[in-house]
């Protein structure tokens, strides 16, 4: 699958907005997503707001893509009711990546922003998007038209598989 190739994380991006039809398809993706036991313990913020996103790079040292991107999806999870609670990161792991791959696909950059488990930094997220306590933000996605990205990878490495 090329895109998983073409892939790379996007930090800088154009002015031009992200089509609504576009926002839906990226998280149609990441709730397509497998996860333990078919829980699905996650909830979105689709954030377009300058003065949100200036104040979420501000959520961790390593955010500041969002200073210069029209739009994070904030990947957080639910806080209750979860059949296998201790898989959450898991799947929200999994989700994040499916909608790193649809943005590839979409003609898309974007870059995951580590979030949890920092307690620090999911209280940060929590009180710059008023969520509950009980709310376990994950990781922001800072998402746009890429303004410049590098090359595609292959990182196979023959070294890290044990053929048994
Ligand atoms: C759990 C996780 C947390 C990450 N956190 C950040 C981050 O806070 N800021 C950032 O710019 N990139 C972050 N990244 C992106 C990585 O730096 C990037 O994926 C890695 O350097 C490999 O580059 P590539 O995505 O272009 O293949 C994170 C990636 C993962 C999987």
């Amino acid at each position: 699958m090329k895109e998983i190739f073409q892939r790379v994380s996007v930090r800088k991006f154009t002015a031009q907005e992200v089509e609504a039809d576009k926002v839906e398809l990226l998280l149609r993706a990441a709730m397509a997503a497998p996860s333990a036991g078919n829980q699905q313990p996650w909830t979105f913020c689709v954030v377009r707001d300058r003065a949100l996103l200036d104040r979420l790079s501000e959520a961790s040292p390593y955010a500041k893509p969002l200073l210069g991107a029209p739009l994070c999806i904030a990947v957080t999870g639910l806080g209750h009711g979860l059949r296998f609670p201790e898989y959450w990161q898991q799947d929200l792991g999994a989700c994040t990546q499916n909608l790193l791959l649809e943005a590839e696909h979409l003609g898309l950059g974007a870059v995951w922003m580590g979030i949890a488990p920092l307690e620090e930094r999911m209280q940060a997220v929590r009180g710059v998007l008023g969520l509950e306590e009980e709310s376990k933000p994950f990781c922001l996605i800072a998402v746009g038209y890429p303004a410049e990205r590098a090359a595609g990878h292959d990182r196979y490495d023959p070294s890290r598989v044990k053929m048994m």
